[in-house]
């Protein structure tokens, strides 16, 4: 059987990792894995459901069957949740910051364990997430991670909801990102950190662009292109 060929792609919130994985995946004619948006997918559902973020039985009985779609809509993805299209919903703060909170549940990522590692399929994958090098995808060829200063995160996420006509406070952000900085680097179960074969970047000063070509060119040094 031919090996499927997997990047992924770890960093903290706002470091630019999803603009990045959606460019590559479409460079490299590859799958693409938005792990963040089942974290997220799975904090709106609690929500729908009336179940605390903090009740990790009830949570992870939510993430064990979570009834979602991904549909192909122009060039954009459109999510569809219990079927209701939660597109945006899934993009507030608000939605970010619960499914910070539930993503430190053991119960609840492990619930979403085979999910994430069946989108390895040829001709390759492209995952973005925290733990997608060190946990989900330890096998993967090419890993890197992608981090940025707190305050560059909180600008570029600002201007991200502010063009999708978002309502949006800056400073609200920048406290949001180190809360979820804190939460995610801290968490007992799979925190955010670099697999230790991973190509550490930090892209605060750089263009998307310079931070594709150097990833291209980390590829390429591996022999997968
Ligand atoms: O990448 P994102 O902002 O959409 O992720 C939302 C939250 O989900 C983030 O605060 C941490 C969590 N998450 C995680 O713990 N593991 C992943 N592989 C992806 C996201």
């Amino acid at each position: 059987m031919k090996t499927v060929p997997i990047i992924t792609i770890d960093g903290p919130s706002g470091s630019g990792k999803g603009t990045l994985c959606k460019l590559l995946a479409e460079r490299l004619g590859y799958h693409l894995l938005d792990s963040g948006a089942l974290y997220r997918l799975v904090a709106l559902a609690a929500e729908h459901h009336g179940v605390s973020p903090e009740n990790e039985l009830a949570v992870a009985d939510i993430a064990g069957c979570l009834d979602v779609q991904f549909k192909t809509k122009g060039d954009d993805i459109q999510v569809v949740l219990e079927g209701e299209d939660v597109s945006l919903a899934i993009r507030t703060e608000a939605c970010g910051m619960n499914a910070s909170k539930v993503a430190s549940l053991t119960l609840v990522r492990k619930a979403l364990q085979e999910r994430q590692r069946a989108f390895a399929e040829l001709p390759g994958l492209v995952a973005d997430g925290r733990d997608m090098g060190t946990v989900i995808f330890r096998e993967a060829q090419v890993k890197v991670f992608l981090t940025a200063s707190a305050q560059e995160r909180a600008d570029r996420r600002y201007k991200q909801l502010k063009n999708k006509g978002l309502d949006a406070s800056l400073s609200d952000i920048l406290m949001d990102i180190q809360q979820r900085d804190e939460r995610d680097e801290n968490r007992s179960i799979a925190p955010l950190k670099p697999a230790d074969d991973a190509l550490v970047i930090d892209c605060t000063q750089m263009t998307i662009t310079d931070v594709e070509q150097k990833i291209l060119t980390f590829i390429h040094n591996k022999g997968i292109l």
